[in-house]
């Protein structure tokens, strides 16, 4: 498996978030998954929060009739979500736990505690032709409550890692996650991975063999704004400099 091709899936949900913070019509996310595309995503992943607090309904849309790669639409286990992804029919949902205060996705989904739950959701995922995902931890139990809920992918939750504040910290939490993929593997599940991965902590996560594909969001929007930043200047001070009225 060694020499598969690792997938990336670009998380746009941060160029909502700018959006969103001045109530503009710009940065406009379809635009972004389109420039994503055509640097080599190889899937363009959304959340569609229960407060709508950086991706909206019009986005989730817009993006369903132009992406040319294909669609992971980040969801909470909710009657409201589920009705929005059977109508839209992304390629892959990945369901997600969902708390209305905290900054951004803490934990895991409970698998194990909600197995006849995540069953009826990923039965009618299925049926509407969407793949369903598992966001979980990288812990036996919630892997082989994924396995009996018959969810065909699960995302291993590396945010456990990400912010590990020790180096023994953070290899403890890889060794779970390379622990998880194997289990997961032999489960038949096809393991992702995704949360707080950077451009320093990606490389001994897309190390451990097995992951098909990385879900990153935050850290590729922020390097962007250094990217474009000093461009986004000079052009500005140039439409300074044009003509004056006398
Ligand atoms: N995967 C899942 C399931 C997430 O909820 C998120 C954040 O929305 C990500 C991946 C991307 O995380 P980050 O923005 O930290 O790269």
């Amino acid at each position: 498996m060694s020499n598969y091709e690792r997938l990336l899936g670009v998380n746009i949900d941060h160029i909502a978030t700018v959006r969103q913070a001045r109530g503009t019509r710009y940065p406009e996310p379809v635009q972004a998954a389109l420039v994503a595309e055509q640097a080599g995503a190889d899937s363009i992943t959304l959340h569609l929060r229960e407060d709508r607090r950086h991706i909206q309904d019009r986005d989730v849309e817009k993006l369903a009739g132009m992406l040319q790669t294909h669609m992971n639409l980040e969801m909470a286990a909710t009657r409201e979500m589920l009705a929005i992804a059977t109508r839209i029919g992304p390629t892959d949902c990945c369901l997600v736990p969902e708390k209305r205060e905290e900054l951004t996705t803490e934990g895991g989904l409970d698998a194990a505690g909600n197995i006849a739950m995540l069953k009826d959701y990923c039965a009618a995922l299925r049926e509407a032709g969407v793949r369903a995902s598992l966001f979980i931890d990288a812990e036996p139990r919630q892997l082989e409550a994924a396995a009996e809920i018959g969810a065909p992918v699960i995302e291993i939750h590396t945010g456990h890692y990400a912010d590990a504040t020790t180096p023994r910290a953070a290899r403890d939490a890889l060794s779970r996650i390379a622990e998880g993929v194997r289990l997961g593997r032999q489960l038949e599940l096809q393991v992702n991975a995704g949360h707080g991965l950077d451009y320093h902590n990606v490389k001994a996560v897309a190390a451990i063999d097995g992951i098909i594909e990385f879900n990153i969001g935050h850290a590729i929007v922020s390097r962007a704004l250094f990217s474009g930043l000093h461009d986004a200047v000079a052009d500005m001070k140039r439409l300074l400099q044009g003509p004056r009225a006398a």
